[in-house]
Protein backbone atom coordinates (compact mmCIF):
# COMPACT_ATOMS: atom_id res chain seq x y z
CA UNK A 1 0.00 0.00 0.00
CA UNK A 2 1.25 3.86 -0.24
CA UNK A 3 1.40 5.91 2.57
CA UNK A 4 1.40 9.58 3.30
CA UNK A 5 2.81 11.46 5.98
CA UNK A 6 2.02 14.77 7.40
CA UNK A 7 4.44 17.03 8.62
CA UNK A 8 8.41 17.74 8.84
CA UNK A 9 9.59 17.15 12.39
CA UNK A 10 11.28 14.11 14.52
CA UNK A 11 7.94 12.94 15.49
CA UNK A 12 7.17 12.16 11.89
CA UNK A 13 10.65 10.78 10.90
CA UNK A 14 9.64 8.42 14.17
CA UNK A 15 5.94 7.78 11.87
CA UNK A 16 7.44 6.94 8.91
CA UNK A 17 10.45 4.58 10.24
CA UNK A 18 7.58 2.28 11.94
CA UNK A 19 5.67 2.52 9.01
CA UNK A 20 8.26 1.47 7.14
CA UNK A 21 8.97 -1.79 9.22
CA UNK A 22 4.87 -2.32 8.03
CA UNK A 23 5.47 -5.21 5.31
CA UNK A 24 1.89 -4.43 3.86
CA UNK A 25 3.74 -0.53 3.05
CA UNK A 26 5.62 -0.20 -1.10
CA UNK A 27 5.70 3.03 -0.73
CA UNK A 28 5.47 6.62 1.77
CA UNK A 29 5.35 10.05 0.99
CA UNK A 30 5.75 12.46 3.66
CA UNK A 31 4.87 16.34 3.13
CA UNK A 32 6.49 18.43 3.25
CA UNK A 33 8.84 16.31 5.38
CA UNK A 34 13.35 16.89 5.69
CA UNK A 35 16.15 15.66 4.92
CA UNK A 36 16.02 12.53 7.35
CA UNK A 37 12.91 11.52 6.62
CA UNK A 38 13.85 11.81 3.07
CA UNK A 39 15.67 8.35 3.47
CA UNK A 40 12.88 6.50 3.67
CA UNK A 41 9.70 8.89 2.21
CA UNK A 42 9.29 10.52 -1.10
CA UNK A 43 9.21 14.27 0.19
CA UNK A 44 6.62 15.90 -1.76
CA UNK A 45 6.88 19.73 -1.36
CA UNK A 46 3.29 20.71 0.06
CA UNK A 47 2.78 22.28 3.23
CA UNK A 48 0.86 20.78 6.14
CA UNK A 49 -1.53 23.54 6.26
CA UNK A 50 -2.28 23.33 2.44
CA UNK A 51 -5.20 20.97 3.38
CA UNK A 52 -7.08 21.04 -0.27
CA UNK A 53 -3.56 20.47 -1.76
CA UNK A 54 -2.81 17.74 0.28
CA UNK A 55 -6.22 16.04 -0.32
CA UNK A 56 -5.90 16.76 -3.90
CA UNK A 57 -2.11 14.77 -3.99
CA UNK A 58 -3.37 11.72 -1.73
CA UNK A 59 -6.68 11.30 -4.58
CA UNK A 60 -4.25 11.54 -7.32
CA UNK A 61 -1.43 9.75 -5.94
CA UNK A 62 -3.94 6.57 -4.76
CA UNK A 63 -3.04 6.97 -1.76
CA UNK A 64 -3.90 4.14 0.71
CA UNK A 65 -3.86 5.70 4.00
CA UNK A 66 -2.58 9.38 4.82
CA UNK A 67 -1.21 10.15 8.53
CA UNK A 68 -1.70 13.28 10.40
CA UNK A 69 1.72 13.86 12.66
CA UNK A 70 0.86 17.73 13.31
CA UNK A 71 -1.46 19.75 15.79
CA UNK A 72 -2.51 22.61 12.82
CA UNK A 73 -4.11 20.97 10.04
CA UNK A 74 -5.95 18.77 12.81
CA UNK A 75 -7.37 21.07 14.43
CA UNK A 76 -8.28 22.91 11.02
CA UNK A 77 -9.84 20.22 10.19
CA UNK A 78 -7.62 18.07 7.30
CA UNK A 79 -9.16 14.74 8.03
CA UNK A 80 -12.75 16.24 7.32
CA UNK A 81 -11.45 17.46 3.98
CA UNK A 82 -9.71 13.89 2.88
CA UNK A 83 -13.19 12.24 4.05
CA UNK A 84 -15.47 14.42 1.99
CA UNK A 85 -13.20 13.01 -0.73
CA UNK A 86 -13.62 9.23 0.14
CA UNK A 87 -10.14 9.19 1.25
CA UNK A 88 -8.59 7.55 4.51
CA UNK A 89 -7.21 9.65 7.08
CA UNK A 90 -5.72 8.77 10.57
CA UNK A 91 -6.43 11.30 13.02
CA UNK A 92 -9.38 12.95 14.97
CA UNK A 93 -12.15 15.15 12.63
CA UNK A 94 -12.29 19.13 13.10
CA UNK A 95 -15.28 18.51 15.91
CA UNK A 96 -13.01 15.96 17.73
CA UNK A 97 -9.70 17.65 17.43
CA UNK A 98 -11.12 20.50 19.27
CA UNK A 99 -10.16 18.80 22.38
CA UNK A 100 -6.07 19.87 21.74
CA UNK A 101 -7.34 23.49 19.75
CA UNK A 102 -9.59 24.68 22.84
CA UNK A 103 -8.27 24.42 26.14
CA UNK A 104 -11.66 25.85 27.31
CA UNK A 105 -13.45 23.14 25.72
CA UNK A 106 -11.23 20.68 27.30
CA UNK A 107 -11.35 21.59 30.66
CA UNK A 108 -15.20 22.18 30.60
CA UNK A 109 -15.26 18.79 29.31
CA UNK A 110 -13.38 17.56 32.34
CA UNK A 111 -15.79 19.24 34.64
CA UNK A 112 -18.56 18.34 32.96
CA UNK A 113 -17.58 14.56 33.02
CA UNK A 114 -15.89 14.63 35.79
CA UNK A 115 -12.31 13.64 34.95
CA UNK A 116 -9.88 14.66 37.62
CA UNK A 117 -7.90 18.30 36.48
CA UNK A 118 -6.81 21.62 38.26
CA UNK A 119 -9.62 23.68 38.96
CA UNK A 120 -9.68 26.59 36.48
CA UNK A 121 -11.79 29.38 35.23
CA UNK A 122 -12.18 30.66 31.92
CA UNK A 123 -12.10 34.41 30.86
CA UNK A 124 -13.35 36.00 27.09
CA UNK A 125 -12.26 39.81 28.25
CA UNK A 126 -8.69 41.22 30.10
CA UNK A 127 -11.12 43.40 33.29
CA UNK A 128 -12.68 39.96 34.26
CA UNK A 129 -9.32 37.96 34.35
CA UNK A 130 -7.90 40.76 35.89
CA UNK A 131 -10.42 41.11 38.78
CA UNK A 132 -10.63 37.79 39.32
CA UNK A 133 -6.84 37.62 39.89
CA UNK A 134 -7.09 40.43 42.58
CA UNK A 135 -8.26 37.46 45.07
CA UNK A 136 -6.47 34.14 44.06
CA UNK A 137 -3.85 31.88 45.92
CA UNK A 138 -0.52 32.36 44.00
CA UNK A 139 1.29 30.93 42.24
CA UNK A 140 -1.30 30.50 39.24
CA UNK A 141 -1.38 29.01 35.59
CA UNK A 142 -2.50 31.25 32.94
CA UNK A 143 -3.16 29.39 29.53
CA UNK A 144 -4.14 30.46 26.07
CA UNK A 145 -7.06 28.86 25.04
CA UNK A 146 -6.15 27.96 21.49
CA UNK A 147 -2.29 26.21 19.79
CA UNK A 148 0.53 28.30 21.08
CA UNK A 149 3.25 25.89 19.61
CA UNK A 150 2.98 24.63 23.82
CA UNK A 151 4.35 28.56 25.07
CA UNK A 152 0.96 29.70 26.11
CA UNK A 153 1.21 29.03 29.63
CA UNK A 154 2.54 31.06 32.20
CA UNK A 155 3.02 30.31 35.47
CA UNK A 156 2.78 33.14 37.54
CA UNK A 157 4.63 33.29 40.91
CA UNK A 158 2.28 36.43 42.30
CA UNK A 159 -0.11 39.02 41.32
CA UNK A 160 1.96 41.19 39.51
CA UNK A 161 3.15 38.42 37.40
CA UNK A 162 -0.50 37.45 36.54
CA UNK A 163 -1.38 40.84 35.72
CA UNK A 164 1.52 40.93 33.37
CA UNK A 165 0.24 38.14 32.05
CA UNK A 166 -2.99 38.68 31.53
CA UNK A 167 -1.75 41.65 29.25
CA UNK A 168 0.93 39.20 27.31
CA UNK A 169 -1.76 37.15 26.25
CA UNK A 170 -4.77 39.30 26.01
CA UNK A 171 -4.03 42.54 25.19
CA UNK A 172 -0.33 42.19 23.42
CA UNK A 173 -1.55 38.84 21.58
CA UNK A 174 1.95 37.34 21.70
CA UNK A 175 0.40 33.94 20.55
CA UNK A 176 -2.26 35.81 18.59
CA UNK A 177 -6.18 35.01 18.50
CA UNK A 178 -4.79 31.85 20.40
CA UNK A 179 -5.47 34.43 23.31
CA UNK A 180 -8.72 36.05 22.83
CA UNK A 181 -9.72 33.58 25.55
CA UNK A 182 -7.74 32.13 28.20
CA UNK A 183 -8.33 29.84 30.91
CA UNK A 184 -6.76 30.82 34.67
CA UNK A 185 -6.14 27.41 36.77
CA UNK A 186 -5.08 26.31 40.12
CA UNK A 187 -1.18 25.17 40.36
CA UNK A 188 -0.36 21.64 40.79
CA UNK A 189 2.84 20.21 41.69
CA UNK A 190 4.11 16.58 40.79
CA UNK A 191 5.72 14.42 37.95
CA UNK A 192 4.69 14.80 35.03
CA UNK A 193 3.68 11.69 32.34
CA UNK A 194 2.76 11.54 28.73
CA UNK A 195 0.65 8.70 27.96
CA UNK A 196 -0.32 8.13 24.40
CA UNK A 197 -3.35 6.40 23.29
CA UNK A 198 -5.01 4.56 20.25
CA UNK A 199 -8.76 5.70 19.89
CA UNK A 200 -11.37 4.41 17.63
CA UNK A 201 -14.44 6.28 18.96
CA UNK A 202 -15.36 4.15 21.62
CA UNK A 203 -12.22 2.09 22.53
CA UNK A 204 -8.93 3.89 23.82
CA UNK A 205 -5.83 1.92 24.01
CA UNK A 206 -2.66 3.45 25.52
CA UNK A 207 0.90 3.07 24.84
CA UNK A 208 3.87 2.67 27.13
CA UNK A 209 4.38 5.89 29.35
CA UNK A 210 6.96 8.86 28.51
CA UNK A 211 8.29 11.99 30.03
CA UNK A 212 9.28 14.80 28.15
CA UNK A 213 11.58 17.69 29.46
CA UNK A 214 10.06 20.88 28.53
CA UNK A 215 12.44 23.65 29.84
CA UNK A 216 15.60 25.28 27.29
CA UNK A 217 18.06 24.40 30.06
CA UNK A 218 19.58 22.07 32.55
CA UNK A 219 17.37 21.36 35.80
CA UNK A 220 14.39 22.46 34.26
CA UNK A 221 15.85 25.95 33.61
CA UNK A 222 14.97 28.53 31.16
CA UNK A 223 12.12 28.51 28.82
CA UNK A 224 9.63 26.74 27.68
CA UNK A 225 10.59 24.78 24.11
CA UNK A 226 8.07 21.83 22.16
CA UNK A 227 10.36 19.63 24.39
CA UNK A 228 14.12 18.57 24.78
CA UNK A 229 14.17 15.34 25.27
CA UNK A 230 12.25 12.42 26.29
CA UNK A 231 12.46 8.65 28.76
CA UNK A 232 10.12 5.37 28.39
CA UNK A 233 8.78 4.10 29.80
CA UNK A 234 8.17 6.14 33.32
CA UNK A 235 8.77 4.51 36.08
CA UNK A 236 6.57 6.74 37.95
CA UNK A 237 3.54 5.58 36.42
CA UNK A 238 3.02 2.51 38.55
CA UNK A 239 0.74 -0.17 37.79
CA UNK A 240 -1.39 1.83 40.53
CA UNK A 241 -1.81 4.83 38.84
CA UNK A 242 -2.06 3.02 35.09
CA UNK A 243 -5.13 1.68 36.52
CA UNK A 244 -6.24 5.20 38.13
CA UNK A 245 -6.02 6.98 34.61
CA UNK A 246 -7.59 3.64 32.31
CA UNK A 247 -10.92 3.93 34.53
CA UNK A 248 -10.82 7.87 35.61
CA UNK A 249 -9.54 9.21 32.63
CA UNK A 250 -9.01 7.48 29.15
CA UNK A 251 -12.21 5.58 29.18
CA UNK A 252 -14.14 8.43 30.70
CA UNK A 253 -12.66 10.58 27.62
CA UNK A 254 -13.26 8.85 24.83
CA UNK A 255 -16.87 8.12 26.25
CA UNK A 256 -17.14 12.16 27.29
CA UNK A 257 -16.60 12.80 23.80
CA UNK A 258 -18.50 10.44 22.12
CA UNK A 259 -21.94 11.68 24.24
CA UNK A 260 -20.70 15.11 22.76
CA UNK A 261 -21.12 14.08 19.31
CA UNK A 262 -17.93 14.64 18.97
CA UNK A 263 -16.00 10.59 18.56
CA UNK A 264 -12.55 10.74 18.78
CA UNK A 265 -10.64 8.80 16.16
CA UNK A 266 -6.51 8.77 16.47
CA UNK A 267 -4.11 9.55 18.96
CA UNK A 268 -5.04 11.29 21.91
CA UNK A 269 -1.86 12.50 23.69
CA UNK A 270 -2.91 12.65 27.72
CA UNK A 271 -0.35 15.06 29.44
CA UNK A 272 -0.66 14.01 33.40
CA UNK A 273 0.42 15.04 36.55
CA UNK A 274 0.93 13.11 39.21
CA UNK A 275 -0.12 14.88 42.66
CA UNK A 276 -0.14 14.07 46.28
CA UNK A 277 -3.68 14.06 45.61
CA UNK A 278 -3.77 11.94 42.92
CA UNK A 279 -3.28 11.74 39.00
CA UNK A 280 -4.46 15.44 37.42
CA UNK A 281 -5.23 16.03 33.48
CA UNK A 282 -2.69 19.02 33.05
CA UNK A 283 -3.83 18.75 28.87
CA UNK A 284 -5.22 16.84 26.33
CA UNK A 285 -3.19 16.92 22.32
CA UNK A 286 -4.44 15.03 19.29
CA UNK A 287 -1.53 13.66 18.10
CA UNK A 288 1.56 12.25 18.87
CA UNK A 289 3.98 14.23 20.96
CA UNK A 290 7.65 14.99 19.60
CA UNK A 291 9.51 14.05 20.85
CA UNK A 292 7.86 11.53 22.83
CA UNK A 293 6.66 9.61 19.65
CA UNK A 294 10.45 8.88 19.44
CA UNK A 295 10.98 6.80 22.22
CA UNK A 296 7.53 5.34 22.21
CA UNK A 297 7.18 4.45 18.90
CA UNK A 298 10.73 2.28 18.34
CA UNK A 299 9.72 0.29 21.48
CA UNK A 300 6.34 -0.76 19.65
CA UNK A 301 6.08 -4.49 18.33
CA UNK A 302 2.47 -4.03 16.62
CA UNK A 303 2.47 -3.14 13.32
CA UNK A 304 1.42 0.70 12.94
CA UNK A 305 -0.56 0.04 9.90
CA UNK A 306 -2.72 -2.46 11.39
CA UNK A 307 -3.17 -0.26 14.56
CA UNK A 308 -4.17 2.70 12.58
CA UNK A 309 -6.53 0.94 10.60
CA UNK A 310 -8.29 -0.72 13.21
CA UNK A 311 -9.02 2.88 14.47
CA UNK A 312 -10.36 3.85 11.69
CA UNK A 313 -12.71 1.13 10.95
CA UNK A 314 -13.86 0.86 14.32
CA UNK A 315 -12.12 -2.30 15.14
CA UNK A 316 -9.49 -1.29 17.68
CA UNK A 317 -11.06 -3.52 20.18
CA UNK A 318 -9.87 -6.50 18.41
CA UNK A 319 -6.45 -5.40 17.96
CA UNK A 320 -3.94 -5.63 21.15
CA UNK A 321 -0.93 -3.62 21.65
CA UNK A 322 2.72 -4.78 22.17
CA UNK A 323 5.53 -3.03 23.84
CA UNK A 324 8.89 -4.61 23.77
CA UNK A 325 10.16 -4.60 27.53
CA UNK A 326 13.21 -2.35 27.86
CA UNK A 327 13.45 1.33 27.64
CA UNK A 328 14.25 4.38 25.17
CA UNK A 329 15.89 7.82 25.90
CA UNK A 330 15.97 10.44 23.26
CA UNK A 331 17.96 13.31 23.89
CA UNK A 332 17.15 16.64 21.36
CA UNK A 333 20.06 18.39 20.05
CA UNK A 334 19.06 21.33 18.99
CA UNK A 335 20.40 25.33 17.50
CA UNK A 336 22.23 27.11 20.61
CA UNK A 337 19.55 30.13 21.41
CA UNK A 338 16.78 28.15 20.74
CA UNK A 339 13.79 28.68 21.85
CA UNK A 340 14.54 32.25 21.04
CA UNK A 341 17.09 33.04 18.62
CA UNK A 342 19.69 31.03 16.57
CA UNK A 343 21.39 30.57 13.48
CA UNK A 344 20.71 27.72 10.98
CA UNK A 345 22.54 26.68 7.81
CA UNK A 346 25.10 24.71 10.02
CA UNK A 347 26.81 21.94 8.57
CA UNK A 348 25.66 18.33 9.92
CA UNK A 349 28.34 15.47 10.45
CA UNK A 350 28.66 12.03 11.91
CA UNK A 351 25.03 11.31 10.77
CA UNK A 352 26.39 7.53 9.30
CA UNK A 353 27.66 6.58 12.53
CA UNK A 354 23.99 5.42 13.23
CA UNK A 355 23.89 3.34 9.96
CA UNK A 356 23.34 -0.33 10.77
CA UNK A 357 23.79 0.31 14.74
CA UNK A 358 20.64 -1.94 16.26
CA UNK A 359 19.09 0.42 18.90
CA UNK A 360 20.25 3.49 17.70
CA UNK A 361 17.61 5.97 15.94
CA UNK A 362 18.77 9.72 14.54
CA UNK A 363 15.49 11.34 14.13
CA UNK A 364 15.66 14.59 12.11
CA UNK A 365 13.88 17.61 13.00
CA UNK A 366 15.42 20.87 11.43
CA UNK A 367 17.01 19.73 8.81
CA UNK A 368 17.46 20.55 5.09
CA UNK A 369 19.89 19.59 2.19
CA UNK A 370 22.20 21.97 1.13
CA UNK A 371 24.34 20.58 -1.89
CA UNK A 372 25.47 17.60 -0.91
CA UNK A 373 25.50 18.71 1.95
CA UNK A 374 22.83 18.30 5.32
CA UNK A 375 22.18 21.37 7.31
CA UNK A 376 20.80 22.75 10.43
CA UNK A 377 17.42 24.88 9.42
CA UNK A 378 15.27 24.78 12.84
CA UNK A 379 15.15 25.36 16.54
CA UNK A 380 15.13 21.68 17.36
CA UNK A 381 17.40 20.09 14.77
CA UNK A 382 17.61 16.03 15.90
CA UNK A 383 17.07 13.61 18.05
CA UNK A 384 19.24 11.03 19.06
CA UNK A 385 17.37 7.98 20.55
CA UNK A 386 18.48 4.87 22.41
CA UNK A 387 17.19 1.70 23.08
CA UNK A 388 18.82 -0.16 26.64
CA UNK A 389 18.03 -3.00 28.90
CA UNK A 390 16.62 -0.12 31.63
CA UNK A 391 16.77 2.94 31.01
CA UNK A 392 20.00 3.79 32.82
CA UNK A 393 21.34 2.11 29.97
CA UNK A 394 19.27 4.22 27.73
CA UNK A 395 20.36 6.80 28.99
CA UNK A 396 24.07 6.17 28.45
CA UNK A 397 23.25 4.64 25.23
CA UNK A 398 21.71 8.32 24.33
CA UNK A 399 24.70 10.57 25.66
CA UNK A 400 27.27 8.22 24.06
CA UNK A 401 25.55 8.71 20.69
CA UNK A 402 24.96 12.05 20.89
CA UNK A 403 28.85 12.52 20.34
CA UNK A 404 28.93 10.86 17.13
CA UNK A 405 26.89 14.05 15.66
CA UNK A 406 28.78 17.39 15.41
CA UNK A 407 27.35 20.88 14.00
CA UNK A 408 28.78 24.61 14.68
CA UNK A 409 26.23 25.76 17.52
CA UNK A 410 24.98 22.25 18.64
CA UNK A 411 23.48 22.73 22.14
CA UNK A 412 21.54 19.72 24.30
CA UNK A 413 20.33 19.31 27.84
CA UNK A 414 22.44 17.32 29.94
CA UNK A 415 20.07 15.97 32.78
CA UNK A 416 17.76 13.97 30.15
CA UNK A 417 16.56 11.35 32.45
CA UNK A 418 17.73 12.46 35.29
CA UNK A 419 14.40 11.45 37.67
CA UNK A 420 15.54 7.70 36.92
CA UNK A 421 17.73 7.98 39.63
CA UNK A 422 15.12 9.17 41.75
CA UNK A 423 12.56 6.01 40.99
P1 LIG B 1 0.21 22.38 28.90
O1 LIG B 1 0.53 22.89 27.52
O2 LIG B 1 -1.15 22.69 29.37
O3 LIG B 1 0.63 20.94 29.11
O4 LIG B 1 1.25 23.13 29.83
C1 LIG B 1 2.64 23.15 29.56
C2 LIG B 1 3.41 22.89 30.83
O5 LIG B 1 3.08 23.86 31.82
C3 LIG B 1 3.07 21.55 31.49
O6 LIG B 1 3.80 20.48 30.94
C4 LIG B 1 3.44 21.82 32.93
O7 LIG B 1 4.83 21.71 33.12
C5 LIG B 1 3.04 23.27 33.11
N1 LIG B 1 1.66 23.36 33.65
C6 LIG B 1 0.51 23.41 32.95
N2 LIG B 1 -0.56 23.48 33.76
C7 LIG B 1 -0.09 23.47 35.02
C8 LIG B 1 -0.69 23.50 36.33
N3 LIG B 1 -2.02 23.60 36.49
N4 LIG B 1 0.12 23.45 37.40
C9 LIG B 1 1.47 23.37 37.25
N5 LIG B 1 2.10 23.33 36.06
C10 LIG B 1 1.34 23.38 34.96
N1 LIG C 1 6.29 17.19 23.66
C1 LIG C 1 5.06 17.79 23.92
C2 LIG C 1 4.15 17.85 22.78
O1 LIG C 1 4.37 17.26 21.74
O2 LIG C 1 3.12 18.52 22.89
Amino acid sequence: MKVLIVGSGGREHAIAQSVAKSPKVDKIYCAPGNAGIASIAECVDIKAMELKKLADFADKEKIDLTIIGMDDPLVAGVVDVFEAKGLRVFGPAKNAAIIEGSKAFSKDLMKKYNIPTAAYEVFDSPEAAREYLKDCNYPIVLKADGLALGKGVLICEDKAAAMDGVKTLMEDKQFGDAGNTIVIEEFLTGREVSVLCYCDGNTIKPMTSAQDHKRAKDNDEGLNTGGMGTFSPSPFYTKEVQEFCETKVFQPTIDAMKNEGRPFKGILFVGLILTPAGPRVLEYNARFGDPEAQVVLPRMKTDIIDVMEACIDGKLDETELEFEDNAAVCVILASDGYPESYEKGKVITGLDAFDGKEGFYVYHSGTKFDGDNIVTNGGRVLGVTAKGADLKEARANAYKATEWISFDNKYMRHDIGKAIDEA
